[in-house]
């Protein structure tokens, strides 16, 4: 059948309509307000989402492209830089900008190294990054769209954390990368950045840290008394990390840090036009013309939480954390992978598809991500679920219940075909089935 082609329309809607048309178009979306979904969503309370709704809109039409024309817009940011790396035990030296999100931030760490190491090394013609399994996808991205071949290495199949040795033994000549993560997304583990930055100084190599999850959270986890290892500039080794405002730095939607240990790299990500009929064009990010709300917002959120403002939300976080860890460690069918170092866990069973538990939850209106090798649940917990903690438990509880009276049930629906996909042999044609449904997903219908 024919799509229908979806065009401008000859005379704009009026407000009231147009309003009305969005506001339909959204009830099919996921209900994040209600606690019921764990991830994609990060918020420390409505209070503090309408503070940040006022800001953004306060800065809504600026251009964070010249920091010239809008000089406020140039001190928000450069002291959010500051913040975050006074945050993550950087010195004096360290730099680093501002950038839409985690994705965006590893992508720049990627090209400064591939251009450091052209400039430094120039006899190395095809650059390598050693990565563990875990690693975020945006490093894939990174490799592909700069052309910096990605050595995978699995993590250690107990503690899920970066292999050390087996990172150790793919160094090569052409190595001018490592990648660890603070935590990984998967099952919410450090890996072992104070070993990872002692083979990157050893071989005089860049050791990046993604810390997009935890750069906002582990600092005040800490603080709290939990036991962190170490991950940040603390560590001898480290030459930079992501760390994501966005995330648990409770800012609105496309904001993240990118910082270095030391200025000479931040060269290597800026790119300037000197001989443009435009004028003298440089930037230090990807973007060109920037939102200046992401930025005003980010300030806003650092300035008015303070260190006790997030030491209070870490606080409820991990203690909502403890609580549904517990709740899901007396179901004796389940258990959680590895051991999570802070709000981001996953779990799964070995008594019958996940999957189904999933499905169970989803009916008694819960949101989980599925994940695969090994099929699990994931869960992010922001402060507002400490309120959901006791209804979460009774319907798993439940579902868990549900699914045993079936247990050798296979996954149906949309769970199956997650897990057909995990196990299907043929990567390739997974991949080019996966690329195949996203072109034809942003089809307006
Ligand atoms: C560990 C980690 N790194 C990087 C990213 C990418 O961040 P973004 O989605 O903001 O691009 C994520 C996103 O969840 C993440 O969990």
């Amino acid at each position: 059948m024919a799509r229908q082609k979806v065009v401008l329309p000859k005379d704009g809607i009026p407000r009231a309509g147009l309003l009305k048309i969005m506001k339909e178009a959204s009830k099919g979306d996921a209900n994040w307000k209600d606690g019921k979904m764990w991830g994609l969503v990060n918020r420390a309370s409505d209070e503090h989402t309408n503070l940040l709704k006022e800001v953004f809109t306060m800065f809504f039409s600026e251009n964070a492209l010249s920091p010239f024309a809008f000089p406020s817009l140039k001190k928000f940011e450069s002291e959010v830089i500051s913040m975050t790396i006074d945050l993550l035990g950087g010195n004096r030296r360290a730099c680093g900008s501002m950038t839409s999100g985690g994705t965006e931030s590893i992508l720049l760490a990627v090209k400064t190294y591939r251009d450091w190491a052209r400039d430094k090394f120039p006899e190395i013609k095809e650059p390598e990054m050693i990565l563990p399994s875990s690693i975020h996808p945006s490093l894939e991205k990174a490799a592909k769209y700069f052309d910096v071949k990605p050595i995978y290495v699995p993590i250690d199949d107990k503690s899920y954390r970066a292999d050390v040795k087996g990172m150790k033994e793919k160094i090569s000549e052409n190595t001018i990368l490592i990648v660890g993560s603070a935590p990984e997304y998967p099952r919410g583990v450090v890996d072992p950045i104070t070993e990872l930055g002692a083979i990157a100084k050893e071989h005089g190599i860049g050791l990046h840290v993604d810390a997009c999850l935890g750069g906002y959270m582990l600092p005040f986890v800490r603080k709290l008394g939990y036991e962190i290892p170490d991950f940040d500039f603390s560590v001898p080794g480290v030459t930079s990390i992501s760390a994501d405002i966005h995330k648990y730095g409770y800012g609105a939607k496309g904001s993240s840090t990118i910082l270095y240990r030391k200025d000479e790299l931040l060269k290597y990500q800026y790119c300037a036009t000197i001989d443009w009929s435009g004028g003298i064009y440089a930037s230090a990010a990807m973007q060109g013309s920037r939102p200046a709300g992401t930025i005003a917002a980010a300030w806003a959120a650092l300035n008015s939480l303070g260190e006790n403002g997030y030491l209070k939300l870490a606080k409820i976080t991990m203690d909502t954390t403890k609580k549904l860890i517990n709740g899901i460690e007396q179901i004796p069918e389940l258990y959680i992978l590895g051991k999570p170092d802070m709000s981001v866990y996953s779990f799964t069973s070995d008594k019958f598809h996940i999957y189904n538990v999933a499905d169970a939850m989803e009916r008694r209106g819960w949101h989980l991500d599925r994940m695969q090798f090994p099929p699990a649940i994931h869960m992010t917990i922001n402060p507002p679920q400490s309120k959901v903690v006791d209804p979460f438990l009774k319907d798993l509880n439940e579902s868990v219940e549900e699914v045993l009276k079936n247990p050798e049930k296979e996954a149906e629906g949309q769970s199956a075909l997650y897990g057909m996909i995990a196990n299907a042999p043929d990567r390739d044609s997974v991949k080019d089935f996966v690329l195949d449904f996203l072109k034809d997903l942003y089809k307006a219908k």
